[in-house]
């Protein structure tokens, strides 16, 4: 595992002039991870299932003065193939590179024993979790290769590291987009420019946290803006370099 530098201090303009793709940009850590990134400079594209929550990061950002942001509603449990490529072609229809994709969105599925996890409930959770991070980066390719600097941000989760009981398909999605990122980052690092590493937020208070401990105390956890130096830190220009880690909060 590894860590950003200690005493890690972002430059202020950090990602001025890049564009970057957040998925899961509507709530959680994935809302303000864009609106971070924003207010450091960059052109965020906010890609999520709900347009009001997309709309409401978007109104935030314009608040706030930061680039303006784009919209791309996409249900990436329910998205075709041919979704996915529309996608390439959207963005490539108006932005000339993208420069990084944090692939935040996930679903938690259901705690269930293996046994009685149903194929169905498996199924929408690799697709959400484990084949819309390898579709978009890959129909994405194309756009990071024109970037100087691309950086693309798998995110990860202890309980994908070691099985462990009852997390089921989410348990699973995660193991393998660490294993996915570093085969991305293996076949990319010889001939692009393109750096591929996984972020472990470690326990964060957000919807998905509360579901999966519903008895946990909230005031004992950190909340999303408590963790945003490690996405930073990946995502600009102070990482360049560095591939195929997983690190971790
Ligand atoms: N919080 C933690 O303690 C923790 C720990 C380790 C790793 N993580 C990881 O951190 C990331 C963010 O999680 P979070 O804690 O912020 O959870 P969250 O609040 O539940 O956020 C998950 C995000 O994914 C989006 N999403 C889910 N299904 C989608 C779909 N079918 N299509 C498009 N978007 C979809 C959600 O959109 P909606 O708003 O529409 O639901 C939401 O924006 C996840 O990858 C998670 O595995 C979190």
């Amino acid at each position: 595992m590894t860590k950003i530098p200690e005493g890690y201090t972002p430059a202020d303009d950090l990602l001025k002039n890049r564009i970057i793709l957040v998925t899961g940009a509507g709530s959680g850590i994935g809302a303000v991870a864009a609106k971070t990134f924003a207010r450091h400079g960059a052109t965020v594209i906010l890609l999520g299932r709900g347009m009001r929550k997309l709309e409401a990061v978007y109104d935030e950002i314009e608040a706030e003065g930061g680039p303006q942001p784009a919209i791309y509603p996409m249900n990436l449990e329910k998205a075709t193939p041919k979704d996915y490529e529309d996608l390439g072609a959207r963005l490539g229809e108006t932005f000339e590179r993208v420069d990084g994709i944090l692939h935040n969105a996930a679903a938690l599925g259901t705690l269930t024993p293996l046994g009685q996890y149903s194929l169905d409930m498996w199924s929408k959770v690799m697709q959400t979790n484990l084949n819309a991070p390898f579709l978009i980066t890959r129909v994405l390719l194309g756009l990071l290769k024109n970037s100087p600097d691309a950086s693309v941000v798998f995110t990860a989760d202890r309980v994908g590291r070691q099985g462990r009981a009852y997390w089921g398909a989410y348990g699973v999605s995660k193991a393998a987009n660490e294993n996915m990122m570093e085969i991305w980052a293996a076949e990319l690092e010889a001939n692009t420019a393109i750096r591929v590493n996984s972020l472990d937020p470690g326990a964060v208070y957000t919807d998905m946290r509360a579901k999966s401990y519903p008895g946990e105390d909230p005031s004992t956890l950190p909340r999303p803006a408590d963790v945003m130096l490690p996405y930073l830190y990946l995502m600009g220009p102070d990482s360049k370099g560095i591939t195929g880690h997983r690190f971790e909060v």
